[in-house]
């Protein structure tokens, strides 16, 4: 049967169907228009600017069960929807899989070689997108649950793919396993740091001391206005989740870029406060 039009949506051309996962990725691209309402994501707004157009048309492409949908079948712009650039050199690729929850992906473009970070589904935009911006050298892969179609891009690019030795049954073409203790050199100014917690064999990957992508281990809540650690979706151990966020607080970043959950951009000095804090809330409870 065909998915229905969640009625909690405001009325108007754009909607979000009663199939929504509640993932929360198109809420990620399209902050303002789109929002929770009883555990589903609909539209609290309808698109009215060319830039909320913008928005909307993230979302529909975001969306892993296709589920953000207008009545009439707008036209697609012309404009490039993903992958979106979210600071020099780095992109969300948008196009999530619904084999991950929606989890969010990056692209990072480097000199010796660009970066995938977890993956998108399979999709032929991407693939062209990716192979003009200069191909894939490395998948860097941030646990077992955002492994998505990380396989297909690895072949496409002849890509060595990155996870953590705990986590590879779900990547058994991994060519490169991470393992416990010190952080791992992926290549010039790219590190892997074990972060065991939200899995036993989560890690976060650091660029350029600049840029950290969490996976599931660390994300921004606007509720909270604050850094938060998902305590109700850990697999593994909230204790070892707590020590390894305080060891991450020896690192310095001003981007946090997740796979569930909203990206922050801080002051380094900022986010470091922000992690210290979490982690002494984490052990007190
Ligand atoms: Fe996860």
């Amino acid at each position: 049967m065909k998915p229905l039009r969640n009625t909690n949506s405001v009325p108007g051309e754009w909607y979000i169907d009663t199939a929504c996962i509640n993932c929360g990725a198109s809420r990620h691209v399209a902050p303002g228009l789109i929002a929770e309402r009883n555990d589903k994501s609909v539209f609290v707004r309808q698109p009215d600017t060319p830039d909320e157009q913008l928005a909307a048309w993230r979302a529909v492409l975001v969306c892993p069960t296709a589920s953000v949908r207008s009545e009439t079948k707008q036209p697609r712009p012309s404009a490039v929807i993903f992958p979106q650039q979210i600071t020099s050199g780095v992109w969300r690729c948008g196009f999530n899989a619904r084999s991950s929850f929606g989890a969010h992906s990056y692209f990072a473009a480097r000199p010796d070689g660009n970066l995938l970070i977890d993956s998108p589904r399979y999709a032929a935009e991407l693939v062209k997108w990716f192979d003009a911006s200069g191909g894939i050298a490395h998948i860097l892969l941030s646990h077992r649950d955002d492994v998505a179609d990380a396989d297909k891009y690895a072949r496409q690019f002849g890509a060595r793919v990155w996870i953590h030795r705990e986590d590879s049954l779900a990547a058994p073409y991994a060519t490169e396993l991470l393992d416990d203790g010190s952080a791992t050199s992926i290549a010039a100014g790219v590190r892997a740091i074990p972060m065991p917690g939200h899995t036993r064999g989560s890690v976060v990957y650091l660029l350029e001391d600049h840029v950290l992508f969490s996976g599931d281990s660390l994300a921004w809540s606007p509720r909270e206005q604050d850094l938060v650690a998902f305590k109700d979706a850990c697999w593994y151990s909230w204790t070892e989740l707590t020590k390894s966020l305080g060891k991450l607080a020896a690192s310095r970043f001003e981007w946090l870029l997740p796979g569930h959950g909203w990206l922050a951009h801080l002051p380094a000095n900022e986010m470091n406060a922000r992690l210290l804090a979490l982690v002494a809330r984490m052990g007190n409870g």
